[in-house]
């Protein structure tokens, strides 16, 4: 039998903020060096940044850049990355036992976001590992306080007079992570989060920030810590952050294809502490999350560190992703749509190289990963109001999970009226008939079906074979009387937009 649903345009979950395609640039690996930086690649513009890789950059969508970190920000020295290229110190990067040589600094960052385009924004994450109060407003200091003070004219003095205007702003990494340099108890990082957020706001009350949730919902501090953290930060923060990677493990496809159940229930954990808190403080205001590290990441099979100790980027986490990755990955966004009334801000960890939608070759080419297409296609086509889609649908059975419906879809009307339904069908080896009801969306045709899927679930690109797989269109979707009709191939990530 078909998979059902029916949308309306009366009944929505929430618009969607376009900070819900945010990415994540972090020191780590060769993100940055011979990444997004590599002076002397032909492409590179005077600052290093590479042209090719900007340009796919441009073309994934992506908005929030959070950066520098991830596990690095809690050694970081914001002061050692700013200044003359050739005095900045070379440091230990503890997180990942690699030499930092700080040629790529903030104000580089800046200068690449800036690169990006007027849709991409700054997401600067404060060091509240080895670091605390104070040296977050010398950072906040330095990079938003217009001039006339000692920071800000040495940010001028350094050639930016203007300053960068950060808005958003996350409190550490991963703190409850007993990896992470200056782990602490959610009771210490709760009262360090709240007299930094408070101090931040000082300097200016506008600012948003984000306060560190849990690592991961298997966490065993899971949800006690969130509420503790939110209850000392509660008034002053927007965000609790989430962060989640999935893999296929032990050859168990099923599940993995199921990952967005763990996604979705995350998320509504999260959504429950959150307001949970707010209710025992009788608060009106609503904490909104930040999912600031979703992705697919092979943590059982890449090496966390590299083989010999100290190098500068070397090669870490570059997972090459295959069309069944794409599939998952395509599933955990629409888990994030589906949730748009609270997830304001996600991030894919990360952008380029370390598990990332773009890899490079240093002093040769750039190209699009598997996971690189519904990333775009939904930061294209997932803009408006996301529909309530509550989907009646055959199911399989798996392992982690139990019964998961084999549709997993969710429909997005942008303002010009047109709708996109992106929708997964999980089943490896059946294609999957769909029916859509349409009700009040005044709707005339399909404008086009197109999926990622291939016979071989493991194909990817490579640096020999760069567009072995791409999105290609689908034929057969039908609108008749508001009813959408269309099949979905085995393991595919589909786009129907319908106008
Ligand atoms: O994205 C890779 C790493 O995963 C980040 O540095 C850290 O925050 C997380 O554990």
């Amino acid at each position: 039998r078909p998979a059902r649903f029916t949308v309306h345009p009366d009944f929505a979950v929430g618009d969607v903020d376009p900070r819900l395609f945010g990415s994540f640039v972090e020191h780590l690996g060769r993100c940055v060096y011979t990444g997004i930086h590599e002076p002397g690649h032909a492409t590179a513009d005077e600052a290093g940044l590479r042209g090719d890789v900007l340009g796919l950059i441009r073309e994934l969508g992506v908005t929030a850049i959070r950066y520098p970190g991830g596990n690095f920000v809690s050694g970081y020295k914001w002061e050692d990355s700013v200044g003359p290229v050739d005095e900045r110190p070379r440091r230990l990067d503890l997180a990942w036992r690699s030499t930092e040589s700080n040629r790529f600094g903030l104000s580089e960052f800046i200068h690449f976001v800036r690169s990006v385009g007027p849709q991409a924004e700054p997401m600067m994450a404060v060091n509240l590992g080895t670091r605390g109060v104070a040296e977050a407003l010398e950072l906040q200091e330095y990079a938003n306080h217009p001039s006339g003070t000692a920071l800000s004219d040495l940010r001028a003095a350094h050639g930016d007079k203007d300053p960068y205007g950060i808005r958003l702003w996350c409190l550490g990494n991963e703190m409850d992570g007993p990896w992470q340099t200056g782990h602490k108890t959610a009771e210490e990082y709760g009262r360090l989060a709240a007299e930094t957020a408070r101090a931040m706001r000082q300097i200016d009350p506008s600012l948003e920030l984000v306060a560190c949730g849990s690592s991961g919902q298997s966490m065993e501090t899971f949800a006690a810590w969130e509420a503790t953290v939110l209850a000392e930060t509660y008034d002053l923060v927007d965000h609790v952050s989430l962060h989640a990677y999935y893999e296929e493990i032990d050859g168990d496809r099923d599940s993995f294809l199921a990952s967005a159940v763990d996604m979705e229930s995350f998320i509504e954990n999260v959504v429950a502490t959150c307001d949970h808190v707010g209710a025992r403080l009788k608060s009106k205001k609503r904490i909104n999350l930040s999912f600031d590290e979703w992705n697919v990441w092979y943590q059982r099979r890449t090496a966390l560190q590299p083989e010999e100790d100290w190098q500068e980027a070397p090669r870490l986490l570059e997972d090459n992703y295959t069309v069944t990755d794409a599939v998952v990955f395509g599933s955990l966004l629409i888990a994030l749509l589906r949730h748009a009334d609270r997830v304001t801000v996600a991030c894919l960890a990360q952008l380029v190289n370390v598990i990332a939608p773009i890899l490079t070759e240093p002093g040769g080419p750039a190209w699009r990963q598997t996971t690189f297409f519904p990333f775009a296609q939904a930061s294209r086509h997932g803009r408006g109001r996301v529909l309530d889609v509550r989907v009646d649908s055959p199911t399989y059975d798996t392992a982690k999970f139990g019964e998961v419906p084999l549709l997993h879809a969710t429909a997005v009307r942008a303002e010009d009226g047109t709708v996109t339904v992106f929708a997964v069908n999980r089943g490896q080896t059946e294609p999957l008939p769909i029916e859509v009801a349409l009700s009040g969306l005044e709707l005339g045709a399909v404008i086009e079906h197109s999926a990622v899927a291939d016979a071989d679930p493991e194909a990817r690109n490579t640096l020999e074979d760069p567009e072995r797989v791409t999105p290609h269109d689908v034929p057969g979707a039908r609108l008749v009387d508001g009813v959408l009709t269309a099949t979905l191939e085995p393991l595919s990530w589909n786009v129907i937009r319908l106008g």
